[in-house]
């Protein structure tokens, strides 16, 4: 088999690439080790920035999140007992973020790409990437018995963080920066109506929680526990009895009980790899990076580093010229680390750290108080929010612009 760009892994990052790229007259095979159902299902996350939600609608796969997505204007943030509302909208000139399940993204676009006749390989094993410092490299993986070989102009590693990709570059050129947070969360869909219009952030003494949605029906909440924790340990009751000793407040309010239809607990970490390319391969989204779900930044920063790889990519079958694709690890990285900061930043005054005294604790709270009544320090958190402006030097070339861009 032969294509232009060879992609492996079909998460928001490699579809969404085949997507524009695709749009652009440009060919792609993707290639994903599990199965369509598979990706289709998990439940990972759901909050898209304004930036995310223009390119999605502008490359014409938006119009069931229009739909069914929810537009928020704000979320708030709660401590001591107290709710205080961040209106991201009137501090931002008017962007808003939608909520919309990721796997929801996933289905729009995979729905998009069958439809266009594009070829995506589900159930692949063994995936392998070789020659990539030469001008043709290649994807080699095994299915149902046989083996196949992809050859290509480029590869994109969009396989996530465990994926065969970011491996495959030299490990004396990878800079690779991490922290691990002492928290992981407990994520639960349940079946009831939403409990607030808003998203409700929860520092509290017992620990972080999060209030989200996902539908009039199903509503999506988290509880900060400890990372290795079992699932094991979390009945229902349990559950309840916690979501309801951090977020009922003073006023009255009280989260809303409902069957819980599916729970999960991850881990959370911090994590860059310092050049996101070598020879022919670029990596992206996860396969580069992994922040803390805390600043709802993971989707989005596959989205927007898959922006600037098709912009490259778009230059170079154009008219030859290879300066976004040189520059791709520079420009992506830039924002990388601005993500990077404000969800460390998000996850440090939010959540409980045991190994914390209460002079640290009473520190969150200051930031906390701070940022909910210095309109200077509620602008800088709706802005990030928001989602961050993407530069792209020479956009001569540039698709698809809108609030993504400066
Ligand atoms: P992924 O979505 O990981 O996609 C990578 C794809 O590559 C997968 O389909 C995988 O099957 C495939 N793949 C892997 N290895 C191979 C291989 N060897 N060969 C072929 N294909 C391969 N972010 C938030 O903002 N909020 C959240 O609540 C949140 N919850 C999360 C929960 C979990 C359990 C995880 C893992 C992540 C969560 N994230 C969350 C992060 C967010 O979902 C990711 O940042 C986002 O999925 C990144 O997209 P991606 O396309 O780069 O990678
Ligand atoms: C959701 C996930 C997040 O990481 C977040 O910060 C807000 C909402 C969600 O899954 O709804």
């Amino acid at each position: 088999m032969r294509t232009q760009i060879g992609i492996i892994g079909a998460g928001p990052a490699g579809l969404m690439l085949s997507h524009l790229l695709h749009l652009q007259g440009i060919e792609t095979i993707v290639i994903e080790k599990r199965s369509r159902e598979e990706i289709e299902s998990t439940i990972r996350a759901g909050v898209l920035e304004q930036g995310t939600v223009d390119l999605l609608n502008a490359s014409g796969v938006g119009e069931r999140m229009m739909k069914e997505g929810d537009i928020h204007q704000g979320i708030e943030l709660q401590f001591k007992g107290k709710r205080h509302r961040i209106n991201m909208q009137e501090l931002t000139n008017g962007k808003k973020v939608t909520v919309y399940a990721q796997h929801e993204v996933i289905k729009d676009l995979v729905g998009a790409r069958l439809q266009a006749g594009g070829k995506i390989i589900f159930n692949a094993e063994h995936v392998s990437l070789h020659d990539i410092d030469t001008g043709e490299p290649k994807i080699r993986f095994r299915k149902e018995g046989m083996n196949y070989e992809v050859a290509c102009d480029f590869i994109a590693g969009c396989d996530g963080f465990h994926g065969p990709s970011r491996q495959a570059i030299p490990k004396i050129l990878r800079n690779e920066k991490q922290k691990v947070y002492p928290f992981g969360w407990l994520g639960i869909l349940t079946q009831t109506p939403p409990v607030n219009p808003e998203l409700i952030y929860t520092n509290h003494e017992r620990g972080f929680a999060l209030i989200s949605t996902r539908s009039p029906e199903v509503q999506r909440h988290y509880l900060q526990v400890d990372p290795n924790d079992d699932l094991k340990n979390w009945s229902g009751d349990r559950i309840w009895t916690e979501l309801h000793a951090r977020v009922d407040s003073e006023d009255g309010f009280k989260v809303k009980e409902g069957p819980i239809i599916q729970k999960n607990i991850v881990a959370m970490r911090s994590f860059v790899c310092e050049t996101m390319q070598y020879g022919r391969l670029f990596i992206a989204g996860d396969a580069a990076h992994i922040v803390p779900p805390t600043g709802a930044k993971g989707l989005n920063l596959a989205i927007s580093d898959v922006y600037v790889l098709s912009n490259g990519l778009v230059q170079f079958y154009q008219s030859g010229k290879k300066e976004i694709l040189c520059r791709y690890s520079e420009i992506c990285l830039r924002r990388i680390w601005k993500a990077q900061r404000f969800s460390n930043w998000m996850t440090t005054i939010l959540h409980r750290d045991v190994n914390h005294s209460s002079y640290e604790y009473q520190v969150q709270l200051a930031e906390l108080d701070y940022v909910t009544s210095s309109n200077a320090a509620s602008t800088s958190l709706a802005e990030n929010y928001v989602g961050l402006p993407l530069e792209i030097p020479d956009n001569n070339s540039i698709i698809f612009s809108e609030s993504l861009l400066v």
